[in-house]
This record gives structure tokens, C-alpha cells and sequence, in this order.
């Protein structure tokens, strides 16, 4: 855990402006605060500590078994729960002179004024006294804002003493960050306001670090809430996130801040701006996906609400705005008119008290059976699940609609929600599509591990279940979808989906879903999960984009966090095991090819015989390769080996590995390398596998090395692609910082 960052709150404001700040009229000039101690370094030292209690040095954060401590300055603090509550000690300052008339401090842990304190001590005397807030099992080791009026002892000389004798519960003082300053104390306990002059409030993000705690309120009403880890520095800022009040302009806004004392960063790093403020080089940073759909800023986890209408594409994303890891669930939005080229727009549906907006899908409304448009404006619907324990008022996880009249630019949440209650701790993810041959809305939810409920509406807004379906395996985001059996005129078969990629083919007829394939596989790399289709996409075609989750290590010091796939088009055809699903690249995608090269009949004439070509940085590759006598096949690709073992059927790559594969037939691949993934269909997209690798902006070569006998390439194309952000840029102020 990284330690909170709370700005000093006086020394910031005044000393850095290098000069007294001016008082209310009448009143002396303030002085610059001084700084007594933070404790920002391993040892006590100048202070003495005796016993055991405060441990070697100030403590960097939260002890072993101790709750979370929050509201500290910097990395470090005095924590005297070293060696738990049992142990005692002492800490004393050095002497030093009162010269301001207030003493300020963070001070938490234990409530107890004659065991656990920090005293002041002028003249051998104990003069103030302050304690933690807590007496009682349970409490908070949130550190807050105290202070004392010492201007009776100016100019004297006095020592801080910090007093843990306390061995039962709550046998600890927790004190950071203390200050001589002038500064009425009670400015430290307001809460801050703002008034609302231009459509953005900004705050900068730090990669890392504890959140803080804010909810933006109007009056009693809670207009924003979200956690964010502030920067505290411009060298740590990884993006500025931009709340959009458009809609308040004029107005005062009140501040509620967890920890409290995090209330002066808040304040100092807070800005106001009419565009939002972008990363310097947006969309040409070494690790920024450059053909694969990834936010602006911020986190991304599922695709969601994936619907065609008129004319585009619409991409919503589970969007994390302020910070660079899952949270404050939002729906991002993108659009696009080919599936290749991303406009990202503002985001589409922001958490309210039913929770956080969770995964779910759109569908288009089109003859306005909910009543929410008109005959000739026809809503587009999005059900997300409001993921109530995720609230500043914490409720049961619900599944709710929200609609659009403009194509998605702005959404109305609908008055009648939760169009369905709380069922089960798990439901979530609501799958809604029309079903032509029942001529009513479905959806597929999934409400518990292994089974996944089917509902359905007239209206979009009432709906009835219908039946559950067992699905061993079964883990959110749940898709049901139709696709015609390829080359046998009137076959349908539906697939019903999990989160994982792992499928049931089967019939479905309005009510019920009828398995009739055992769980089966789609994905066989590491990194494609809680993928979903398009509603809606033209040609009947079915069209696929998924998250591709990592643990990020792919997009080193990046202002965004996580990718989609490339979208992926699906068939179903008969294959000697059985009907099995298909998932190729959007033929769109050629549209980014620009230079190409095509070899044939390449021969690898015996054992550790290899042929390389140069390549750049972003890749679609084509292959057919002969096993001819080789035990193995090597195919490097910029450092990344997938090998194919053709006696044994069997293809690795990274720690992954496909079993079973054809024996009898030469091995195609389609390759997609980006700046941060590599993609690999086997077999004409029979078999997938998906990874994230930071392979960044170098070019390289890609070699193919016979081992153990000779092979050949039967043929071979390597297509260079060209960005699909060229010419993309944002409006808004452009940021220094960025790679
Ligand atoms: C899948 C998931 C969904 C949930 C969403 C929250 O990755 O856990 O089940 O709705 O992510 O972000």
C-alpha cells in the first residue's frame, strides 16, 4: 500500500508564496507557517524514542495487523502499534521555541488522555493534551486535523512528548505532519466549497498511491462521488481527470473529503477549465495500442452496450476516470463508423446512489415499445447493473435502464428503476436483445456461479423470467446469441457465452436455452475475458470485441490502464468434432495494411534451419507452414516464440499451449502484433489466443526456425499497418508530462 498524500496544508499555501498572507482586515499579517516535523525519514532522530512502542523509526504507514491507517502526510508517520497494542513508549521532541500562535497536527489511534496522548511541555509542565478519537472496539484509524492556541507561550521554549502506555485496546497514538502556524484552526475543519465557473474541475491522478475519498455535493444532494488518488507533485501526474459540471455552472459546491485532512491537497490541486486537459502526446505514447481500442485516460475493464445505429458503432467501456486501476465503474463511450477507427466521446452513464454502473448492453428500441422516444425517435435503451455496494449508500447490487434520443451523446436514467430487483449477491451484467421469432426483449443475466437467469419484456421495462440455464463454468457477463450454421441454408444454432469465453452451442426459443454441446472453449492465450457482440450489426453479421485483462504491465507509466481486442467476426461451421465457433479479425482491419511483402515455398531445409524478415511495430502477419520432417516449429516474432509441434498436434505460446490441433493439414496463422498485444489465429480463427505484450514502438524480425528436420513455409505475407489514431487529435489543453 502506498501511502496517502495529503498537501501540508499552511506551509503550501503560505511559505510557498515566500511572504506573510494577508489577514482579514484589522488583523496581523499572517506568518509563514513553519514546519516542526513530518517525520519523512527512517529514524526519530532529532527525537528520542524509549520502549518499544514506536518501533525503529517513523512507521511507512499501516503496521502488521493494523487497520488501515488513512489521513497521513507524506510516506511516513509516528505509529506507536509497533509490535501491536501490547508494547508502551515514549517519544520526545528536542526543545524548540513557540512562534506562531497556533500548534497544528494530525493526530489518530487511541482516545485515552492519560495513556495515549501527545502532550506540550513548557517549563517541566504539561500544558495541552490531545488523543486519537478512539475508546471503543470498532473506530477509525483515520488521522484528523488538531490543534492547539498557544499564543500565551510565545517565545518560550517547550517539548513535544507522545505517550503510548496504554497495553489494552486501542493501546496506540498515531501523530504526523506538525506545524507552528497562525492559520485559524478552525479553516482546517471546514469543509471546502467551490463555485462552479467553468464546465470542468480537474484533478491530477497519480499512477499509484491510497485514494481520497470525495463526494461533490449540492445542498444534500450528492452530485459526484469517486476515490482518487491525487498527485501531490506535477512529476506524479499521470492524467488530469476532468469533472464535467456543466450543468452547475454558477453554483457552490460543497466538498466531503475522506480522509479529512486530505482536504488541503483537494484544495491545492484543484483547477477549473472550460476543455479538459489531455496527456501531451495522447495516443503516441510508446505504449499506446495503435490499431486496438484503448481509453483516453483511465482504466478500462468490459466492452459494454456494444449497438449499431444508424451508421455507427457504439463502444461503451467500463471506465475508471480517476485513476489507472479498477474503480468508480462508469461507462466510457467510443464510436465508430468502421469498427477500426475510435472517436471517443465523454462518459455515457456515471454512478448514482443505486451504486456504480456495472456491465450490461443496449439494444435500439426501434418501435419505441417502451414509450421512452417517439414513433420517429427511437431510444436507444442501455441496462447496466448498478452495483449498489459500490454507493456512498451502500445497497443491493440492481439491473437498470437508461435511455438516449441523440445517438448516444446523452443518456436520462429511467424513473421506474431497477426494471429488475436484487435477486442474488452475484446478479449482474444484463444481456438484452429483441427475439424476432417471439417478438419480445430477452435477457440473460447472471445471478449465480453455473447457471445464468432468461427474462422477458414487452416493453423493456417489465420483465418476467422465463427459465434459468445450467452452464458449469458459467462467471458473469453473460451473451446469448444466434448464428447461422456456415454452408447449411435454414441451420441456426444459438451460443451461449461467460465471461471467460467458454461457450454452450444449443436452441433457444424465446423461453429456454437447450444445450446441446458440452462447455467448450474460445480462447486459448491469457488475455481475453467479459466479451460481448454487436446489437444490431449490419449483414446479420456477429461481431465480437473483448477486454483484454491483464495485470498492466504492458503500459509502463501510461495514462490509461487495459485494451480491447481487435473485433473479431463470428461463424459457426460443421467441423469433424461437431459445430464449433470461428473468430476472425473484421476484414475492415486490411484497411490499415500499407506496406506489405509476400514470399512462397520458403524451404527450412533441415534441423535449425531458419528464415528471418525485418518487420516494424505494427503487424498483421499471414502464414502457411508444411511440418514436413521437423519435431518443432519456431516462430519468433520480436522476442515473442510460439512453437508448433506437429507430431503432437500441439502449438505454445507464452505459457499457453493448444492441444489437439489438426495433425493431417499444413498449420495457418493470422498474426496481429501492436504496440502492446499479439493475437493468434489458428486454423482460419478456430482457435484464438490472446496476450498483452509491451512490445512498444521497436521494429524486429520475425524468424521461423525448423527444428529437428526441415520444413517450409508454404506462404507467407507480413503487412505493415498504419495507426488508426493518425490524425486524431483532442480538444482540449494538451498536458507537458507524457512519454
Ligand atoms: C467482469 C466484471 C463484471 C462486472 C464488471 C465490473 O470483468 O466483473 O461482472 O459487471 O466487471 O467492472
Amino acid at each position: 500500500m502506498k501511502p496517502v498524500a495529503i498537501l501540508g496544508l499552511l506551509l503550501a499555501i503560505c511559505s510557498a508564496a515566500g511572504m506573510a498572507a494577508a489577514d482579514k482586515a484589522g488583523e496581523p499579517p499572517r506568518r509563514p507557517d513553519i514546519l516542526l516535523d513530518d517525520f519523512e525519514r527512517d529514524s526519530y532522530a532529532p527525537w528520542v524514542a524509549e520502549g518499544e512502542a514506536f518501533g525503529p523509526g517513523p512507521a511507512s504507514g499501516t503496521l502488521p495487523q493494523q487497520m488501515e491507517v488513512t489521513g497521513y502526510h507524506g510516506r511516513r508517520l509516528v505509529n506507536s502499534y509497533y509490535g501491536g497494542d501490547g508494547t508502551v513508549g515514549t517519544l520526545t521532541s528536542p526543545p524548540f521555541k513557540i512562534e506562531r500562535r497556533y500548534l497544528a497536527f494530525l493526530i489518530g489511534g487511541g482516545g485515552f488522555p492519560e495513556e495515549t496522548f501527545m502532550e506540550l511541555v513548557v517549563d517541566g509542565k504539561s500544558v495541552r493534551r490531545a488523543t486519537g478519537p478512539n475508546t471503543r472496539p470498532g473506530g477509525s484509524e483515520e488521522l484528523d486535523w488538531a490543534t492547539w492556541d498557544v499564543q500565551e507561550f510565545e517565545g518560550r521554549t517547550a517539548v513535544l512528548r507522545i505517550v503510548d502506555h496504554r497495553t489494552g485496546g486501542w493501546g496506540h497514538i498515531n501523530v504526523d505532519y506538525i506545524l507552528q502556524t497562525d492559520r485559524d484552526p478552525l479553516e482546517q475543519r471546514k469543509p471546502l466549497e467551490t463555485t462552479v465557473q467553468s464546465r470542468y474541475l480537474l484533478l491530477p491522478v497519480a499512477g499509484e498511491g491510497t485514494p481520497t475519498h470525495c463526494r461533490i455535493m449540492l445542498g444534500d444532494r450528492v452530485l459526484r462521488y469517486f476515490d482518487i488518488p491525487i498527485a501531490e507533485e506535477d512529476s506524479d501526474v499521470r492524467f488530469w481527470a476532468a469533472i464535467d459540471l456543466a450543468d452547475y455552472r454558477g453554483q457552490t459546491v460543497l466538498w466531503e473529503i475522506r480522509p479529512r485532512s486530505a482536504r488541503t491537497l483537494v484544495e491545492k490541486r484543484l483547477r477549473q477549465s472550460d476543455t479538459p486537459v489531455w496527456p501531451g502526446n495522447l495516443y503516441r505514447e510508446t505504449y499506446r495500442p495503435q490499431f486496438h481500442f484503448s481509453p483516453r485516460v483511465g482504466w478500462t475493464n468490459d466492452p459494454n452496450g456494444l449497438v449499431y445505429y444508424e451508421g455507427e458503432y457504439h463502444l461503451f467501456f467500463q471506465h475508471n476516470p480517476f485513476g489507472i486501476h479498477w474503480g468508480n465503474m462508469t461507462w466510457g463511450h467510443a464510436v465508430s463508423r468502421d469498427l477500426v477507427h475510435w472517436k471517443e466521446l465523454g462518459d455515457a452513464i456515471l454512478p448514482d446512489e443505486r451504486g456504480t454502473i456495472f456491465s450490461g448492453s443496449a439494444v435500439v428500441d426501434l418501435y419505441n415499445s417502451s414509450g421512452l422516444g417517439r414513433p420517429d425517435q427511437p431510444p436507444l435503451c442501455a441496462f447496466y447493473t448498478a452495483a449498489g455496494g459500490h454507493s456512498y449508500n451502500p445497497c443491493p447490487f440492481t439491473q437498470c435502464m437508461a435511455y438516449s434520443l441523440d445517438h448516444g451523446r446523452t443518456w436520462t436514467k429511467y424513473t421506474g428503476n431497477p426494471v429488475v430487483d436484487f435477486i442474488a449477491d452475484e446478479n449482474r451484467d444484463p444481456k438484452v436483445f429483441w427475439h424476432d421469432k417471439s417478438q419480445r426483449w430477452i435477457m440473460v443475466l447472471y445471478v449465480r456461479r453455473d447457471a445464468f437467469s432468461i427474462f422477458s419484456s414487452p416493453d423493456l421495462k417489465k420483465w418476467t423470467l422465463e427459465s434459468e440455464a445450467q452452464f458449469p463454468t458459467a462467471h458473469e457477463c453473460p451473451e446469448l446469441f444466434p448464428l447461422p450454421v456456415e454452408g447449411e441454408p435454414g441451420e441456426v444454432r444459438w451460443i451461449l457465452w461467460t465471461a471467460s469465453g467458454n461457450h454452450l452451442i444449443g436452441q433457444f426459443d424465446g423461453h429456454r436455452f437447450t444445450a446441446e454441446s458440452d462447455v467448450l472453449q474460445s480462447e486459448w492465450g491469457r488475455n481475453c475475458y467479459a466479451g460481448q457482440t454487436w446489437n444490431n450489426a449490419p449483414g446479420g453479421r456477429r461481431v465480437f470485441i473483448g477486454w483484454m485483462n491483464s495485470d498492466g504491465s504492458a503500459y509502463l507509466g501510461m495514462p490509461f490502464n487495459q485494451q480491447m481486442t481487435v473485433p473479431r467476426e463470428f461463424t459457426l461451421r460443421r467441423t469433424p468434432e461437431g459445430l464449433r465457433l470461428f473468430a476472425r479479425p473484421i476484414e475492415e482491419l486490411e484497411s490499415l495494411r500499407t506496406k506489405s511483402v509476400r514470399f512462397q515455398g520458403v524451404s527450412l531445409g533441415g534441423d535449425h534451419s531458419s528464415q528471418s524478415w525485418p518487420v516494424g511495430d505494427l503487424l498483421d502477419i499471414l502464414l502457411t507452414l508444411q511440418s514436413g520432417s521437423a519435431e518443432a516449429i519456431v516462430i519468433d516474432v520480436k522476442g515473442v516464440k510460439l512453437t508448433w509441434f506437429p507430431g503432437r498436434g500441439e502449438l505454445v505460446c507464452l505459457d499457453r499451449r493448444i492441444t489437439n490441433l489438426p495433425k493431417d493439414r499444413p498449420l495457418d496463422l493470422r498474426l496481429l502484433v501492436d504496440r502492446t498485444s499479439l493475437e493468434v489465429f489458428a486454423f482460419d480463427g478456430r482457435y484464438v489466443m490472446s496476450f498483452c505484450w509491451p512490445f512498444g514502438t521497436k521494429s524486429g524480425h520475425v524468424s521461423i526456425t525448423a527444428q529437428g528436420g526441415g520444413a517450409a513455409v508454404e506462404s507467407l505475407e507480413i503487412h505493415q499497418l498504419r495507426s488508426i489514431w493518425e490524425g486524431v487529435t483532442c480538444q482540449g489543453e494538451q498536458a507537458k508530462s507524457g512519454d
